[in-house]
C-alpha cells in the first residue's frame, strides 16, 4: 500500500465509560473503513461486510490473496437470516449451544453478500463472537462486520493489541486495544452446507464437542494432509502457509527424552555457529534445557502440557516474539493430537513448514 493513514488507537476498559471509542469505531466501519478489534479468539480486522469496496480494503492492508473468504462477525442471531439462503436444522442446533463462541459456520450465501467478501465463493462464513467489544462494535456499525484475524498475511494471528499495531498501523482507520484475548487460536469452522457436517479448520470447539449436540461429523481430510499430497482443502485460506515465524522453524516428535537429547545437539551446533537460537519447550520439560540455556539459547516455556488451552494461550506470542528478537534457528517439541491438542499441532504444523521430525 502507498498510502500512509493515520492510525487511531484506542483502549476499551469498560463499554460504559467507552461507549463514544465503540461509536466512533462503528462509523468508521459504516463508511467503509477498517477497524482492528478483539475478540475471544484472536483480534480481527473488521470492515462492512455488506460493502465490496471495505472488503477490498481488508486484502489489500493484509497483503491476502483474494480468493481466500472472509468471516462475517454478527451480533444477534436476527442478523443471520439476511446473509443466508436457508439455516439447516443442525446448524440451528449448534448455535443454540456455542453461540456467542469460537465456532463458525458456512453457509449457503443470500444475495447480499458480495463475493467480494467470500473470495467469490457462493457460501458464507459467519461467527457470533463471545466478546463484548466485538459484538458492541457490531452493533454500533450497524451491519455485520466481515473480519479475517488481524496479522499481516503469513503471520501469526494477533493475541493482543500490539501485534496489530505492529502489523497494521499507518494501514488501517483505528485499532481498539481491549487487552489479551481469551483463547488465542482461531475459530472452529464447520461446513453446514455438506451432510455429515465437515471440520475445516479444528479450534476450541472439538470434534467430539460438536458431535456430542449433532451426531456424526467429520474432519476435511486436507486438514492433516502435506501440501505435497495434492489434497484440496475446503477452507482456502488453509492452503496457504501460515502462522510462520520469520526463523527457520523445525518440531521434534518422539520418546520425550530423544527429543530433549536431539534438540540439545541440533541447537548446541547452531549455537557454536554463531546463530540466535530458541527453544519452545513446557513447563514439564524446561528444566531438561538447562544446558542449552547455558549455552546462550533461550529457552521458551509456553504452558503446561496437561492444560493445553495454556499452550493455544500463548502460541503466537512465542512466536512473535522470536521474530522480535531475530531468532534464526527455532526448536519446538510437539503436542498429543487430543481435542484442543488438533487444532494447537495444525497452527504449529503450518508455522514450521511441515518440518516435523520423528526421532
Ligand atoms: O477466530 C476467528 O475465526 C478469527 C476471528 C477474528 O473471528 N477470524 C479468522 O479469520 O481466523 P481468517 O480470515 O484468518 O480465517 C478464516 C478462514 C480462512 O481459512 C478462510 O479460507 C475460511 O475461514 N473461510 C471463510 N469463508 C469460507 C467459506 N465460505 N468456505 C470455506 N472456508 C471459508
Ligand atoms: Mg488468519
Amino acid at each position: 500500500m502507498d498510502t500512509k493513514i493515520e492510525t487511531i488507537i484506542e483502549k476499551v476498559e469498560d463499554l460504559n465509560k467507552d461507549s463514544a471509542v465503540i461509536e466512533k469505531a462503528g462509523r468508521i466501519i459504516r463508511e467503509g473503513g477498517l477497524v482492528g478489534f478483539p475478540t475471544e479468539t484472536v483480534y480481527g480486522l473488521g470492515a462492512d461486510a455488506l460493502n465490496e469496496e471495505a472488503a477490498a480494503k481488508i486484502y489489500a492492508a493484509k497483503g491476502r490473496p483474494s480468493d481466500n473468504p472472509l468471516i462475517a462477525h454478527i451480533s444477534n442471531i436476527s442478523m443471520l437470516d439476511n446473509l443466508v439462503q436457508e439455516v439447516p436444522e443442525k446448524a440451528k442446533v449448534l448455535m443454540g449451544r456455542f453461540w456467542p463462541g469460537p465456532m463458525t459456520l458456512i453457509f449457503k450465501k443470500s444475495e447480499v453478500v458480495p463475493k467480494g467478501t467470500t473470495g467469490g465463493l457462493e457460501t458464507v462464513a459467519v461467527r457470533m463472537p463471545d466478546n463484548d467489544i466485538a459484538r458492541a462494535l457490531i452493533d454500533a456499525s450497524r451491519t455485520p462486520i466481515a473480519a479475517p484475524s488481524g496479522n499481516l498475511s503469513g503471520k501469526p494471528s494477533p493475541t493482543i493489541a500490539e501485534h496489530m499495531i505492529d502489523d497494521m498501523y499507518g494501514r488501517i482507520d483505528m485499532i481498539i486495544d481491549g487487552g489479551m484475548v481469551g483463547m488465542g487460536l482461531e475459530s472452529t469452522i464447520v461446513d453446514m452446507t455438506c451432510e455429515p457436517p465437515m471440520i475445516l479448520r479444528p479450534g476450541f470447539i472439538t470434534k467430539e464437542m460438536l458431535r456430542e449436540v449433532i451426531g456424526e461429523v467429520e474432519y476435511d481430510k486436507a486438514i492433516f494432509a502435506k501440501p505435497d499430497e495434492n489434497v484440496r482443502p475446503k477452507a482456502p485460506g488453509m492452503k496457504y502457509r501460515h502462522y510462520a515465524p520469520s526463523g527457520d522453524f523445525s518440531m521434534y516428535e518422539g520418546d520425550e527424552e530423544k527429543v530433549v537429547a536431539v534438540i540439545t545437539q541440533k541447537a548446541a551446533q547452531k549455537l557454536k555457529e554463531g546463530k540466535k537460537v530458541g527453544v519452545i519447550t513446557t513447563y514439564q520439560h524446561c528444566d531438561l534445557y538447562k544446558p542449552l540455556e547455558q549455552m546462550g539459547a533461550e529457552i521458551i516455556t509456553i504452558g503446561d502440557e496437561n492444560k493445553l488451552e495454556t499452550i493455544a494461550n500463548n502460541l503466537y506470542k512465542v512466536l512473535r516474539d522470536f521474530d522480535k528478537k531475530g531468532t534464526e534457528f527455532i526448536y519446538g517439541e510437539t503436542f498429543r493430537e487430543d481435542d484442543l491438542g488438533k487444532a494447537i499441532m495444525n497452527r504449529l504444523t503450518k508455522a514450521a513448514g511441515y518440518n516435523i521430525i520423528s526421532v
